[in-house]
């Protein structure tokens, strides 16, 4: 699905702003502090809530505002998506219907992002990994989201009870293991998945380097998951908590048989990232037959420009709704004005067609 009226309200330095989008390209120029990424994060939030850039509603408040709105109607099926969000109150409207969970908008738009941050998929926490896969999995596999909930209830039901020293928690541990396996055959699945499209991104972006995606389970894979668990039942009993199980589930990146986290430069991680969110474009649009949506804020950094072309060129090639921030003046802002696209220009949080 793809956007073709966005408005925001109160959100950062833009007060008002109603823009209609290009179905493919759409370039926000400006100078620093304009409100280009500002924009960008707009999109994000009417997907998931929060920005990539902070999780603190009250920073993305226009200051002196009490809610931050943020409006699309997408382009095919002209549905309305619609949030408006303050730091005690959210509303989440799609087609004038006001809905409870954050999954009503997520589900009518599916965004991913590259931003000045990406390398953490590479370095940072498993959860990052985990987030990455999971994104893939609630687009793509119907019956994730209930059994990704099942297992997170159950799992907070156990650790509960390990907590309060029940000495009762059995019972939750054999629906953890048969949950818990669900969930982790669907993660494994969904890595098969995308390696195909992993590696034909690789061959284009990073040729000259072997890298390898290998999924760990968060138990010792010899081993079932209940086999696991009863093993560590006593530990899990002494520390409250469960230590085995798909909430330490991993993918594990390796460049030339080492693990990428090790060893590669901050360019190279960006570059990793970069083939990984492609390749789950890939994945998602072979799948829904429908375009994902891919903001790229700031691509210049810490890119040369030779991988900037190299990724804008498999960028297109997604058929995603692609929006791009460069800064004014930029080589990047050459390059891009000669594709065809929407440009936006951003001036102090105003923005001109
Ligand atoms: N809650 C807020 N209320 C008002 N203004 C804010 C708020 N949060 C951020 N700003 C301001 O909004 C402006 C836009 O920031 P944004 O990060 O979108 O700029 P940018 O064009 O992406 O800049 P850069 O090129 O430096 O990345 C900044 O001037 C910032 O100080
Ligand atoms: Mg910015």
């Amino acid at each position: 699905m793809f956007i073709d009226k966005l408005s925001v309200k109160n959100l950062r330095n833009i007060s008002q702003a109603d823009l209609q989008l290009n179905k493919k390209t759409n370039i926000v120029i400006g100078e620093n502090a304009a409100g280009k990424t500002t924009i960008l994060e707009s999109i994000d939030i009417l997907s998931r809530g929060k920005s990539f850039r902070t999780n603190k509603t009250e920073n993305l408040v226009r200051k002196g505002q009490e809610t931050f709105y943020v409006g699309a109607t997408l382009g095919n099926n002209k549905k309305k998506l619609e949030i408006e969000k303050g730091r005690s109150k959210t509303r989440i409207v799609v087609d004038n219907k006001e809905e409870k969970k954050q999954s009503a908008l997520a589900e009518g738009l599916a965004v991913q992002t590259i931003h000045p941050h990406s390398h953490l998929l590479i370095e940072g926490a498993p959860s990052e990994r985990r987030a990455f896969l999971d994104w893939g999995l609630f687009h793509v596999e119907q019956e994730f989201r209930e059994v990704s909930l099942r297992y997170n209830k159950v799992l907070r039901q156990r650790n509960e009870a390990l907590r309060s020293m029940d000495k009762i928690d059995d019972r939750w541990m054999e629906e953890l293991a048969s949950v818990g396996k669900d969930l982790s055959e669907m993660r494994e699945k969904y890595v098969s998945h995308i390696k195909a499209f992993l590696d034909q991104t690789r061959q284009y972006i990073m040729p000259e380097y072997d890298l390898n995606f290998i999924y760990y389970k968060g138990w010792d894979d010899k081993k079932s998951l209940l086999e696991a668990l009863q093993e560590k039942k006593e530990r899990d009993f002494e520390r409250g908590y469960t230590s085995q199980g798909p909430q330490n589930a991993d993918l594990k990146i390796f460049l030339n048989e080492t693990e990428a986290h090790r060893i590669c430069s901050r360019g190279q991680q960006k570059l990793i990232a970069n083939i990984m969110l492609l390749s789950q474009s890939k994945g998602f649009f072979e799948v829904k037959k429908y375009p994902s949506i891919i903001l790229v804020d700031d691509l210049s950094a810490e890119l040369t420009l030779e991988m900037q072309e190299k990724i804008l060129e498999r960028l297109f090639e997604t058929k995603s709704q692609i929006f791009l921030t460069a800064l004014n003046d930029s080589v990047l802002a050459d390059i891009l004005s000669e594709m065809e696209a929407s440009v936006f220009h951003v001036e102090h949080g105003e923005i001109v067609q």
